[in-house]
């Protein structure tokens, strides 16, 4: 938001909203930045549709993928080549509900944007729904296989996610679960090199839900 705040002083902005829905976040994003619709790009990314879409009254130029995010060259869309790889782009990659695996992808996807031009990367997931996260797909699968966690271990580990809601020792067990995965997430990106500035911010009490950790960080792309 704070990057965003700011997005009227850089040539160009894009935003890039991964599991969109609906795209009310982009929507609420934007207009809370009082964005210039004419510098601002927005992609909105979710495979599937949803009806009643908030895409035409979002303050942006806004495109809508229907797709797997896997199945995206982030990097190959014009806005995104464009804006990152001028000099003094903005390119801010958000998520709410980015379900399990499906941040992973987000992710990997926005890791993905090349160096090139002066520009900056900033992202921000809201993380939820680990039982869905995936061995294949997850960004910490080194560090749980260097700490000797397997993928049926794993899989143990989804199981107690979805527990994370009830008052019981299990309750406990599935929360600290979702903790690890974020904390693990976050290192993982940091020790990429690819990113900075990773925090893990709390954005409600844990008592109002389990699922309150936003991931941000910021990468540089260099000239
Ligand atoms: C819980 S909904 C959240 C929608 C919206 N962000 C919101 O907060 O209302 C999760 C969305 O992620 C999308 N999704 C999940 N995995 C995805 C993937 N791999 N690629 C693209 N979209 C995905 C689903 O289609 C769904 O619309």
């Amino acid at each position: 938001m704070q990057a965003l705040g700011n997005a009227n002083t850089y040539s160009r902005a894009t935003v890039i909203e991964y599991c969109a829905g609906k795209g009310r976040l982009t929507e609420e994003v934007c207009k809370r930045c009082f964005l210039q619709k004419d510098r601002v790009d927005a992609i909105l990314i979710d495979r599937t549709r949803s009806r009643g879409n908030a895409d035409g009254r979002i303050p942006a130029n806004c495109t809508r993928i229907t797709a797997d995010i896997r199945d995206i060259v982030i990097e190959d869309l014009g806005s995104v080549r464009e804006t990152s790889g001028s000099c003094s782009g903005l390119v801010c990659a958000i998520g709410k509900h980015c379900c399990g695996c499906a941040a992973d992808l987000a992710l990997s996807s926005i890791s993905s944007i090349s160096a090139s031009g002066a520009s900056q990367v900033y992202c921000a997931f809201a993380l939820c729904c680990h039982h869905l996260c995936t061995w294949e797909t997850i960004t910490c699968r080194q560090m749980l296989e260097d700490e000797g966690i397997s993928d049926f271990d794993f899989l143990c580990m989804r199981k107690l996610a979805t527990q994370a809601r009830a008052p019981t020792t299990q309750g406990k067990a599935g929360r600290l679960v979702k903790r690890a995965l974020n904390e693990l997430r976050a290192f993982s990106l940091r020790s990429s090199g690819i990113f900075e500035d990773v925090q893990l911010v709390e954005y409600c009490s844990s008592e109002i839900s389990p699922e309150n950790q936003l991931l941000i960080a910021r990468k540089w792309v260099e000239v």
